[in-house]
């Protein structure tokens, strides 16, 4: 199945329009795209074009020979030969994609199923409501806006989403939003609990022992990023989500039924399905910094889409930018005479600030830390 038959976008590297006051103005509906959805435009407005070369890229799904693995953990408490299957598939996925997709993973599908419910009350309560909360100062327990970085990116994305950082130090239930404190507060818990799983599988996959990433904390912090792509009249010139990497150790996503994310791999975008009750996982660029390259932060975007909306929640394993005084840098174990060190060392602090430095144009700041 082809997902995409994209006509050519009009090109916006350099606008002939004022950008600045049009991303202004927009930002000061305090609404996001759900307010322009909801306002009935059937024309999206111009700060949303992407520019073209994000369409060069042809879509496959459905092909068996490039798919992202769905990986089921039952059992693997329990039999060693089941646990070392899944750890090989891991490995492979992790070193090859940089995705998979989990099942059987520990989080009950009726806490998923919540959580998307939760996204979509947030987003769906009053506008009143929702403009009270809107806002630009990351500082902020609860950060909601559409587009992190409207005022930096070369096109905007057709997406809204909220944030709150679940740990180390969690805010206090009233900082959350009233629609949905109670599910965020359990699925942050049980992310975190399969954050840690997760952690021990990777690590041995690596060959090392199996706290090795816990007892480093990568499973430390945790930021959840709920995200709200309303259906778009015009899909084919803008994105949900431009191409980017992650910079975390790792993310665990859930997303609903409507699709659209995908991956690139060897010059081609794979799509990662929606499977019922899975997590989709993905490296981020700090775990492909201490493994050396070993494992990949796997280039993503999402498409957007005339059906919608769609809702995802993004859990960020990372400490971002509060300061920590732990350096992290390739991992000694894994190192030897043929396979060197290719990056310096960092706080997660300093990677973070760095990445938020870059043109935000989907380049990693990986390249930055290679030695
Ligand atoms: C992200 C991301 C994908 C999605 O939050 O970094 O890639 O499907 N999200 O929302
Ligand atoms: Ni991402």
């Amino acid at each position: 199945m082809v997902a995409t038959g994209r006509d050519e976008a009009p090109a916006t590297l350099k606008p002939d329009y004022d950008r600045a006051s049009e991303l202004k103005a927009f930002d000061e509906t305090k609404l996001g795209v759900k307010g322009l959805v909801d306002a009935g435009i059937t024309e999206i407005p111009r700060i949303f074009y992407q520019p073209p070369d994000d369409f060069d890229n042809t879509s496959v799904s459905g092909d068996t020979h490039s798919c992202i693995p769905v990986i089921d953990l039952h059992g693997i408490d329990q039999d060693v030969i089941k646990r070392k299957e899944v750890v090989e598939r891991l490995r492979d996925a992790s070193e090859t994609w940089g995705f998979f997709q989990v099942v059987n993973h520990t989080i009950p599908v009726s806490v998923l199923e919540e959580m998307k419910e939760g996204v979509r009350r947030f987003f769906e309560q009053d506008n009143d409501v929702r403009k009270e909360l809107y806002t630009r100062d990351l500082t902020r327990k609860l950060v909601y806006n559409s587009n992190f970085d409207l005022y930096s990116a070369p096109a905007t994305c057709w997406r809204d989403t909220f944030l709150c950082i679940m740990a180390p130090d969690p805010p206090n239930s009233e900082d959350l939003p009233a629609v949905c404190r109670d599910i965020m507060e359990e699925y942050s818990k049980q992310v975190m609990n399969l954050g840690i799983l997760l952690l021990e599988l990777l690590s041995e996959a690596l060959g090392l022992k199996a706290e090795h990433l816990n007892d480093i904390d990568c499973g430390e912090g945790v930021a959840v990023l709920c995200h709200y792509y309303p259906a778009c009249p015009q899909p084919e010139l803008t994105m949900g989500a431009g191409t980017h990497t992650d910079n975390d150790f790792f993310t665990v996503l859930l997303q609903d039924h409507i699709g659209g994310l995908q991956v690139s791999y060897q010059d081609k975008w794979i799509d990662v399905p929606p499977v019922a009750g899975a997590l989709v996982v993905n490296i981020g660029d700090l775990l492909q910094l201490i493994t050396n390259d070993r494992f990949k932060s796997g280039g993503h975007r999402v498409l957007a889409n005339r059906e919608g909306p769609r809702v995802s929640v993004a859990s960020f394993f990372c400490t971002g930018l509060r300061q920590t005084s732990k350096v992290y840098g390739p991992i000694k174990e894994l190192l030897s005479e043929d396979n060197p060190p290719r990056y310096r060392e960092t706080t997660v602090r300093d990677y973070c600030a760095s990445f938020d430095e870059t043109d935000l144009d989907g380049t990693s700041a990986l390249p930055r830390f290679r030695i």
